[in-house]
């Protein structure tokens, strides 16, 4: 699995905002808005893209645009908070929804809803989800891909533990990792340390 971790000045001043426990929900969600900008113009620095004409006021000239747009798939809820940027910056995107809860006591996922197309073979897709923490969560989302045929996926994460990259590569999925930061590894309570804590609650309040 090829992992691409996110070094740059911007991003981690925004990862500390996003560390910070006197952060308020508020703050946190525009700190997880702007760094999911910089991670997926990171992610989408080789996209593959076609030249068409067009005429600016002054003269003819060339236009770019992505060959194929790909689908964003927010895992809910925390990966809801990064749909709005990556959307923006790729205004053709398609959008998809997989919901899945960790499970407090086993840290195993608990899925409740998906909204995917049938046939994502030729289609690029990027997974929003903050946190990877034992990689339960996105496992079993990028199972759900390819169910549909998915080939071409990105995971972008905003902090990701070693165990988390590890079950990925374990899961034999091929996708590439964008993350602003590998951490050093999980508690006993499957948390990232030092993480930022609970990327869902910090956005929307405890479930
Ligand atoms: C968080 C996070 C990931 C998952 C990571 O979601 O957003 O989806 O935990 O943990 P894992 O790698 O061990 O599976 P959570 O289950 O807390 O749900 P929420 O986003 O609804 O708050
Ligand atoms: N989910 C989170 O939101 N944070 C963690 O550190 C681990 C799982």
């Amino acid at each position: 699995m090829r992992t691409l971790v996110v070094d740059h000045p911007l991003a981690a001043a925004l990862l500390t905002t996003m560390r910070d426990s006197r952060t308020t929900n508020p703050t946190f969600r525009a700190a997880l808005r702007d760094l999911t900008g910089i991670l997926v113009y990171e992610a989408m620095r080789d996209a593959p893209v076609e030249r068409f004409p067009i005429a600016t006021p002054v003269a003819a000239a060339e236009g770019t645009r992505l060959n194929a747009p790909p689908l964003l798939v927010p895992v809910l809820r925390a990966g809801l908070g990064m749909v709005e940027t990556a959307e923006n910056l790729i205004p053709d995107a398609r959008i998809g929804f997989v919901g899945v809860a960790r499970d407090e006591e086993t840290h195993q996922p608990t899925p409740y809803m998906e909204s995917l197309p049938d046939d994502l073979s030729t289609t690029p897709v990027i997974v929003l989800d903050p946190m990877l923490a034992t990689g339960g969560s996105m496992v079993y989302t990028l199972d759900l891909l390819a169910t549909r045929k998915a080939r071409d996926i990105t995971v972008l994460c905003v902090v990701a533990a070693p165990e988390g990259i590890a079950a990925l590569e374990k899961s034999g999925h091929a996708v590439r990792l964008v993350t602003a930061s590998v951490d050093r590894g999980l508690n006993s309570d499957a948390y990232i340390v030092p993480g930022l804590g609970d990327a869902g609650d910090r956005q929307f309040g405890p479930r």
